[in-house]
């Protein structure tokens, strides 16, 4: 299958074609981060900018580790070291980066739109590291990913994605997605965090954790996002975490080969408690291991070969 795209953006974009593309090529590439020598030749001579403007620790390693295991010569911008924080614009320092002649820019910023934007003034591919509440592609199929090793497919199997779907663009993306390659997934939490208008992207609703674990093959808890709230949107954290908070005793009725995941960092004792991040169904370290081998393969699709 030809990926003729030049940019990531969302899951929306994406069709079942290129997402299977995309997982069957981080299926292959994954096996280099296990040899003495992890690197491959495959994108010599290729420059990468990571271009983030806001914080991160899994996505720009990933895609750090990611873009040199493949040969690619990578640059690193923060806004605090940037000119943006003279007042450059977006637009200008698109301009300026484009300048350089770039292969790709991985770009997280907190306004939505923000990558779609840089993709329409540089003919660098242009890859969304997370933009605002909006989209969070690679996210959503390093998860695809780590679902499918485990369980063999996607379709048919039922994801709960559970807590601050509001400000997510990790349930965003993952929605759209899981949907699109014929999962069914529901949304839980409290109704102050779960949009008006979400059923619209294909996802069911309900504010009964308990009973939506119980039916659920996957369990994705979602991080309270502190940094996006004007106020906890919830009576306390202390009752929030023992109302939807992932804890043992939810997990009584659970099904015996159900996957917990965690797009992290985790707030510990909040949205799920430390025995169920480190317990035996969780997978949140897998989903960081396979973070690299999808944005080793986003990468190599977009700039390995002829657009
Ligand atoms: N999952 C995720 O995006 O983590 P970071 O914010 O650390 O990149």
């Amino acid at each position: 299958m030809q990926f003729a795209r030049k940019d990531v953006l969302d899951m929306e974009s994406l069709s079942v074609a290129e997402i299977q593309a995309v997982l069957d090529t981080a299926e292959t590439l994954k096996e280099i981060s296990t040899r003495p020598i992890k690197k491959v030749p495959t994108l010599r001579g290729k420059t990468v900018i990571h271009f983030f403007y806001e914080p991160s620790t899994r996505t720009r390693t990933s895609f750090e580790i990611a873009a040199k295991r493949l040969s690619a010569d990578t640059v690193s911008i923060s806004a605090s070291t940037s000119s943006i924080s003279k007042g450059e614009t977006l637009a200008d320092t698109a301009k300026n980066l484009e300048a350089m002649n770039p292969d790709a820019i991985v770009i997280r910023h907190s306004a939505a739109g923000a990558p779609h934007l840089l993709a329409r003034l540089v003919n660098a591919s242009v890859i969304n590291a997370g933009d605002g509440m909006h989209a969070h592609p690679t996210q959503a199929l390093l998860d695809m990913m780590t679902v499918r090793e485990k369980k063999g497919h996607i379709d048919g199997l039922r994801l709960a994605i559970i807590g601050d779907i509001a400000h997510s663009r990790v349930a965003r993306s993952n929605i759209i997605g899981f949907v699109k390659m014929g999962a069914e997934v529901v949304l839980a939490g409290p109704p102050t965090m779960i949009p008006m208008g979400i059923e619209t992207l294909g996802a069911l609703v309900s504010y009964d954790v308990v009973e939506v674990i119980k039916d659920a093959d996957v369990v994705m808890v979602l991080r309270i996002q502190k940094e996006r709230l004007q106020a906890f949107a919830y009576s306390s954290e202390r009752e929030y975490a023992q109302c939807y908070g992932l804890t043992e005793d939810k997990l009584a009725e659970a099904k015996k080969d159900l996957l917990i995941m965690h797009p992290g960092p985790i707030n510990r004792g909040l949205e799920i408690a430390p025995e169920v991040a480190e317990g035996p169904y969780s997978v949140i370290l897998e989903q960081v291991a396979n973070g690299v081998a999808i944005r080793m393969a986003l990468l190599y699709l977009l700039l390995g070969g002829p657009r």
